[in-house]
């Protein structure tokens, strides 16, 4: 089914994870990120749509493609962008983000874009300004505009124009337990039908994702054969605690994507991650360089996504919805 924005009004002032978007919201997004994919081809690379608006992202965590590609999205809308990281503000003297947000908020903003290492982040922003907040990854929570370009680079590879995914079996493989990219992930594909497998060592993969309606499995080996969208996560080193698996040569052995592997693929499968990729550990370069590869498209797509995000978040009007 085929959304318009003729038969659709957008109803969320903020972007805080997929969890609290209905499954038509989801399409709406992406259909509307659709429309704006043709603006990075052209020679001028700008619309006005966004003209006197203002973004600020408010980055306390490291990034290259998240936040580059909010910059990008915001200037190609034709909006003025301010960058603001923890290192350098007044974060380190100690200053609150609900502190921070409202004195930023006062120069007169439109749209906060925030990451921040802790759960919750986004919301609790959210509830302390006026303005939009768009969470681009709050802790082990929510990675929306991630899980949104993920699925759109799902259905532009895989042809679903529909973006209806019934029929179709994603695996997220690997540090499933620190990972915000996999619950936004799964809020979305399940939204839109997809059977989703989570792979993992047990000690990364806690029970409890199965309320999400996913398919748990301790063997990569074993679920290979009925994949077609092999989403690699990053070990996130930083995160976890003690040892979460005997090596790293171990956990490539056994959960790493290699050429060898994928044999067992079905030929049209196509291989997803997030990056930064730990190379040799979650998947072999000649995997994330070569044809299945869809690595470096994700990245093209999310400045689409986020120039929808952008664009939808401040196209509500008071009253506000969440
Ligand atoms: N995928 C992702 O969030 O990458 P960055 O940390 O570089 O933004």
């Amino acid at each position: 089914m085929s959304i318009t924005a003729a038969d659709y009004r957008w109803p969320h002032r903020h972007l805080l994870g997929i969890e609290q978007l209905s499954a038509d919201d989801v399409r709406f997004l992406l259909q509307t990120a659709k429309g704006f994919e043709a603006v990075s081809t052209r020679s001028i690379k700008k619309t006005p749509t966004l003209r006197g608006k203002v973004v600020v992202n408010l980055f306390f965590e490291d990034s290259t493609r998240t936040r580059s590609s909010f910059t990008l999205a915001a200037s190609r809308l034709s909006a003025d962008v301010l960058e603001l990281a923890g290192k350098g503000s007044s974060i380190s003297k100690g200053e609150t983000l609900a502190d921070t947000g409202r004195n930023i908020e006062a120069m007169g903003v439109d749209v906060l874009v925030v990451r921040h290492h802790l759960s919750g982040a986004a919301h609790q922003l959210s509830e302390a300004v006026s303005c939009s907040v768009v969470n681009a990854g709050d802790g082990q929570h929510e990675h929306p505009t991630q899980g949104l370009l993920d699925i759109f680079t799902i259905c532009q590879r895989l042809g679903r124009d529909d973006f209806d995914l019934s029929g179709l079996t994603v695996a997220i493989v690997g540090d499933i337990a620190h990972s915000r990219v996999a619950r936004s992930n799964i809020h979305g594909l399940r939204k839109l039908g997809a059977h989703v497998i989570l792979v993992g060592p047990p000690t990364l993969l806690p029970r409890g994702f199965e309320d999400m309606g996913c398919e748990l499995s301790y063997c990569l080996d074993d679920v290979l054969p009925r994949v077609n969208v092999f989403n690699m996560l990053r070990v996130q080193f930083e995160r976890i605690e003690g040892q979460a698996f005997p090596s790293v040569r171990e956990y490539a052995h056994m959960f790493g994507l290699t050429e060898k592997r994928l044999e067992n693929a079905k030929p049209e499968t196509i291989v997803m991650h997030p990056g930064p990729v730990n190379r040799g550990l979650e998947i072999e370069s000649v995997i994330a360089d070569g044809p299945r590869s869809a690595i470096l498209q994700q990245v093209t797509n999310g400045l689409a996504v986020r120039m929808a995000v952008l664009f939808l978040v401040t196209s509500v009007k008071e009253p506000a919805a969440v």
